[in-house]
């Protein structure tokens, strides 16, 4: 396993929500990425990541739709079993999908149960603050850890219409803290932070004693997440300025399909040593 050496956790042979709370303890940065396939799962993992977030962003970035809101129960159960039957060590945490959890507790809780029974996934995430919490409470009840998602939630982007920054405004700040903390007592053993100021992000982290986890909420959280496409350049139309790109991998995959295409034309593709 190839796990960075500035790991105090590296050692972990499975990351648990008590890991990553001692993890916050000891002020070592959490490291998560989504994964919604078995082969990039199995990279990720072996590369030594924290969590894998099967995120409902492969509504976007696996399935072509505009927004998260068409992924279907099932298909994020499909993503999420493919994951889990490449993850070793890592904390595999599902997004509930839009749908599926906002009627009522109820159906949180078997939204919830199907994806744990039939995917093997660690933990389910959902969006929301205090309008979700008698779910929380339903779904913690049955055992199943619970992660919250507050800022940005891209399930509500049509009642904002807009992906722009968001508690900006004192109002909604103030309520971003008071359901933070409500996740908190609740039970959630951490916290998404999507698309907020720095400075608010890092007051919930301080306030809050379970991990807090940022994307586009700046340094002073406990953890990063990012989806994996765009940090790998393999999604090239996003382009929001937390996003730091590490590779380039649309360039690097067209290049190679091109090269087989030439080498297939003029039947360089397959030489002597490539056949029987
Ligand atoms: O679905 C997703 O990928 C997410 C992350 C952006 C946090 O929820």
């Amino acid at each position: 396993m190839i796990t960075p050496d500035i790991s105090k956790f590296a050692n972990v042979t499975k990351v648990t929500t008590h890991v990553l709370q001692e993890m916050k303890l000891k002020n070592e940065k959490i490291a998560m990425l989504t994964a919604y396939d078995y082969s990039m799962a199995r990279l990720l993992d072996k590369a030594g990541i924290d969590v894998i977030l099967v995120g409902d962003s492969a509504s976007n970035v696996m399935a072509g739709h505009t927004s998260t809101l068409p992924i279907t129960l099932n298909e994020m159960i499909y993503h999420a079993s493919s994951v889990v039957r490449a993850v070793k060590r890592a904390l595999v945490i599902t997004d509930l999908p839009f749908g599926t959890y906002q009627g009522n507790s109820k159906e949180a809780l078997s939204s919830s149960i199907r994806i744990m029974k039939e995917s093997g996934s660690d933990a389910v995430k959902m969006e929301g603050g205090r309008e979700i919490l008698e779910s929380v409470d339903r779904i913690l009840s049955a055992g199943i850890p619970v992660m919250g998602h507050l800022g940005l939630t891209p399930q509500s982007i049509h009642k904002f219409g807009t992906y722009v920054v968001r508690a900006t405004e004192e109002n909604e700040a103030r309520k971003l803290v008071e359901d933070a903390h409500l996740l908190e007592n609740a039970g959630c053993f951490g916290i998404v932070l999507e698309k907020i100021p720095a400075k608010l992000a890092a007051q919930v982290a301080k306030e809050i004693r379970i991990p807090i986890i940022g994307i586009g909420a700046g340094p002073d959280v406990d953890g990063q997440v990012l989806v994996l496409h765009d940090m790998l350049g393999i999604t090239q139309e996003f382009s929001p300025r937390f996003l730091r790109r590490y590779h380039n991998l649309s360039e690097e995959i067209q290049g190679s399909v091109k090269s087989y295409i030439r080498d297939v034309k003029t039947v360089d593709f397959p030489n002597e040593r490539e056949q029987y």
